[in-house]
């Protein structure tokens, strides 16, 4: 949920430090704040509220703070108002040692309680100041060392954190601890880098630490050196990333949002071929004995759920749950034999879903992580995984990874239907060819943007929307008014068409925008008959579908495979959020409210 970053070696930090915060603001964004440390000499921090330009001002982009050694923090409040006082980083009651936090220390309350008890104070209301008392009041008491401190402190601590620490007593040094938030240690030529993910450090290095859970380490110019809760050495080798610098820019567009739309058949072509090879389909994981499958997932990586819930239920004939992750863990949920739960996030840090991996695999089952995210928790938690590779997404509002899980979820259906023989081998290939078409079909369905724009010109203003659809439909309108609640602040309705007339359409009067998504053939005509039903009663009707089924706004779609056609329905539903929100002047790319990554309950 926040965004973290450290930096020890020849530059300056601050400057180095406020460009990696500028990469993650969109892991939260309403203050931020830095630490540096000029040789021996003291620690300086500077914090501020709101978004980073306000700390960059405040430093003079950095250059008012000398000191090739620093830390710093932008915040999604979680514990306190996000106001100065409560960001990061955080010091302990004599300002001897210092903390940015990515988090929830959730025995905070009664570990400020115990130290409150050996006379700290706090200056603030977040359970990051929390930390920074609680590894001083270890440091002082066992006189053994800051990694020793820190271990006492992991002990201690329930709840989630990646933390960075500096301390006065020791200079030319920075300290990690990782338990469940992503962090990655960068390595440079003298130079060593912190961040909560690759897009903060990419322009510096591309040699990347993956730090693993329980795990704590000392970072120094000329390198690293990891521990485990007990103190003992840990080796690890670097990864190199392929992520290309560029890719986390915005490419000319102006916004992230419109530029990850229009990636969108990138996306899914690199997903798809990283495994569908000459014609057959190669996951590298075994589907056998699969019986039925619990989809866990939060916000659109849901909507993907339901979507394949229809795809793989019709294609494999294995019964498909999908569940809230938020709902799943505490649910005490029945998990029989020969249940496949997969876990669908493109972050693959969002607490709820990881929660829901880790409730399932202490049931015993088995568990598949579809992940967007390269060693994020839930793809080293689960049993296996599958990585989508639609590259590093920036808006909070997901569209090219969400394409790209459809499309791999696309690949698990038709590899189970093959396995259980409710594809014919003809079936199969013609399925796959069907896919091999998506990304140029995605391409000519965006060609219809200028209709779309003008349309949204027009309803700009909207307050109620209401979106139906039957099946697959459903599902599309599900994601369709996601987006447009998200990034235009419209309250908008996904609706099962034939639930409307059970007491909704009460809601529908003259000037109600009703958007129907019709590409299922066996029921668009049934939703069709529905938007007669609202616009008989004054609502503004316009369709997205293969055919032309109403009067109104019509958005054509090409034909697909009729299980793949949430993928084409939902481009024009993107688009219409995106262009709303621009009408609106809103902040596309960091709607209030949000975060990329949901990392907390
Ligand atoms: C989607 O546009 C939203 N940003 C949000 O619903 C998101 O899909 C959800 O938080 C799940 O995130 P994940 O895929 O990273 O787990």
């Amino acid at each position: 949920m926040c965004g973290i970053v450290g930096y020890i070696g020849k530059q300056q930090a601050a400057p180095i430090l406020l460009e990696g915060l500028k990469k993650l603001e969109y892991r939260g964004y309403d203050s931020a704040g830095v630490a540096v440390r000029d040789g021996a000499k003291s620690i300086q921090v500077v914090k501020a509220k709101g978004k980073l330009s306000v700390l960059a001002q405040k430093t003079e982009d950095g250059k008012a703070l000398y000191g090739t050694c620093g830390i710093g923090h932008t915040r999604w409040a979680t514990h306190g108002e996000p106001d100065e006082r409560n960001a990061h980083p955080h010091r302990s009651t004599d300002g001897s040692v210092a903390v940015v936090h990515n988090g929830i220390l959730e025995n905070y309350r009664e570990l400020r309680e115990e130290l409150k008890d050996c006379g700290y104070t706090f200056a603030s209301q977040t359970d990051t100041e929390v930390i920074a008392n609680l590894i001083d009041f270890y440091l002082k008491r066992d006189r053994k060392g800051a990694a020793e401190a820190i271990s006492r402190f992991m002990e201690r601590a329930r709840g989630s954190y990646a933390i960075a620490v500096m301390f006065e007593e020791f200079a030319g040094e920075l300290y990690l601890a990782r338990k469940d938030s992503p962090m990655i240690v960068g390595e440079g030529e003298g130079e060593m880098f912190v961040a909560s993910d690759a897009a903060a450090i990419l322009r510096h290095t591309r040699k990347v630490y993956f730090v693993d859970d329980f795990t704590l380490a000392c970072v120094r110019a000329d390198g690293v050196r990891f521990f485990d809760i007990s103190g003992n050495p840990i080796p690890k080798e670097y990864q190199l990333l392929d992520i290309d610098a560029e890719a986390a820019g915005k490419g000319g567009y102006e916004h992230f949002m419109r530029k990850e739309i229009y990636e969108q058949p990138r996306a899914v072509s690199d997903t798809l071929s990283h495994y569908i090879k000459e014609g057959d389909i190669d996951l590298g994981i075994s589907l056998h004995g699969v019986k039925q499958i619990t989809v866990v997932a939060c916000g659109s990586a849901y909507h993907v759920g339901v979507t394949l819930q229809y795809a793989i239920e019709k294609l494999a004939r294995i019964p498909v749950r999908v569940e809230l992750a938020s709902e799943f863990r505490y649910r005490d949920p029945i998990l029989g034999e020969g249940t496949l739960v997969v876990a669908v996030s493109q972050s693959g840090e969002t607490a709820d879903t990881l929660a829901a991996v880790r409730e399932a695999k202490k049931r015993g089952a088995r568990t598949l992580g579809i992940v967007n995210v390269l060693g994020s928790s839930v793809a080293r938690e689960a049993d296996d995984v599958l990585y989508t590779y639609a590259g590093p997404e920036i808006a909070v509002a997901t569209t090219k990874a969400y394409s790209a899980q459809l499309a791999l979820g696309y690949l698990v259906a038709l590899v189970l239907g093959k396995n259980n023989k409710t594809l014919s081998e003809e079936q199969f290939a013609r399925y796959v060819s069907a896919l091999q078409e998506l990304p140029s079909k995605i391409e000519e369905t965006l060609r219809s943007e200028s209709e779309i724009k003008a349309f949204a010109a027009r309803h700009a203003d909207v307050h109620d929307v209401f979106m139906i659809g039957r099946g697959i439909d459903y599902a599309v309108c599900m994601e369709g008014a996601l987006k447009l609640k998200e990034v235009s602040y419209v309250h908008t309705e996904a609706y099962a068409a034939g639930e409307l007339k059970h007491g909704t359409i009460s809601l529908v009067e003259e000037g109600t925008l009703v958007l129907g998504v019709l590409t299922q053939s066996g029921v668009f005509e049934k939703t069709a008959s529905n938007l007669e039903e609202t616009s008989s009663r004054g609502a503004i009707v316009a369709t997205v579908g293969t055919k032309k089924l109403c009067e109104g706004q019509f958005f054509p779609i090409p034909e697909t495979e009729e299980p793949f056609a949430a993928s084409l329905a939902v481009l024009p539903l993107q688009l219409l959020a995106y262009h709303i929100s621009v009408c609106r002047g809103l902040d596309v790319d960091k709607p209030r409210n949000l975060a990329k990554s949901v990392t907390v309950e």
